[in-house]
């Protein structure tokens, strides 16, 4: 679907549907894809059930009655060189995941640089959509990131400012996890903070638990995958979490 500047102007914006949020109103209000399944836009009950959901611990969740062979996971990788260990994280993921989880990997390289002129003047780039289309049919999404001077990544944050702007807001109510690495101590913990800064901005849900921030990484890769015991454990309960939160819908 191509969408107008008019039509950005006259529809309400993510931010507003937020702003509207923080007042008792639906916070998915008008958007529809990813975010109808969970919260309908159309249901006078919706927030309250939302907020709710929000607020209850993974434990008190009742398992959706899908069985766990059809959840799957959207997995994004912020650095885009080959040798990359945030892809050697995002690598290891199938072997880590719960059964029954299928992990697809998506690459963001050819995302043209957002621009909204581009959406007015020849519609949506179609990586865009192929991303957002991806997105919104996945039970959950997890991001592997570096962290770059103490920040997220450019490339992985554009892909997030394409994704926030498309009608139906792929991302919103998706439940994500953030994992981030680097060959320092602190494993990019502040790109993992700031991402979830920018992921509650726009709408995703970020699965709680200890973060993954896998520091020394260099340290704990071989083969192109992640090795080290402890760190595979902690990546390992994450995505069970996510698997958790996911089937709970
Ligand atoms: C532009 C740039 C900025 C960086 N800033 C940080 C940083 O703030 N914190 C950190 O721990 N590592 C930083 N690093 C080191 C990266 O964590 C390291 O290069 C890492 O391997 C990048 O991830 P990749 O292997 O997946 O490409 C930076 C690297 C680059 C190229």
């Amino acid at each position: 679907m191509t969408i107008s500047a008019s039509d950005m102007v006259g529809s309400p914006s993510f931010w507003q549907t937020i702003g509207a949020s923080r007042r008792g109103v639906n916070l998915c209000a008008g958007s529809a894809g990813g975010c109808a399944r969970r919260v309908p836009a159309n249901d006078a009950q919706a927030p309250d059930r939302h907020w709710r959901r929000r607020a209850a611990p993974l434990g008190w969740r009742k398992p959706k009655e899908a069985p766990m062979s059809q959840i799957t996971f959207v997995a994004l990788c912020g650095s885009l060189r080959r040798a990359s260990m945030t892809r050697m994280l995002r690598a290891t993921l199938p072997e880590l995941a719960p059964e029954g989880v299928r992990i697809v990997d998506v690459e963001i390289d050819d995302l043209p640089l957002f621009n909204e002129d581009i959406r007015a003047e020849s519609g949506t780039p179609a990586p865009v959509k192929a991303l957002c289309e991806t997105i919104a049919a996945a039970d959950a999404v997890v991001l592997c990131s570096p962290e770059y001077n103490r920040m997220v990544p450019g490339a992985l944050k554009n892909a997030m400012d394409w994704i926030s702007t498309e009608p139906g807001y792929p991302m919103s109510g998706k439940p994500v996890s953030v994992m981030t690495q680097s060959p320092g101590p602190r494993g990019g913990n502040m790109s993992n903070y700031a991402w979830r800064q920018v992921l509650s901005v726009i709408g995703a849900e970020v699965v709680p638990g200890p973060d993954v921030s896998i520091g020394l990484m260099e340290d704990k890769v071989a083969d192109g995958k992640l090795v080290d015991e402890a760190a595979r454990k902690l990546v390992s309960r994450q995505l069970g979490q996510l698997a958790a939160w996911a089937s709970a819908g």
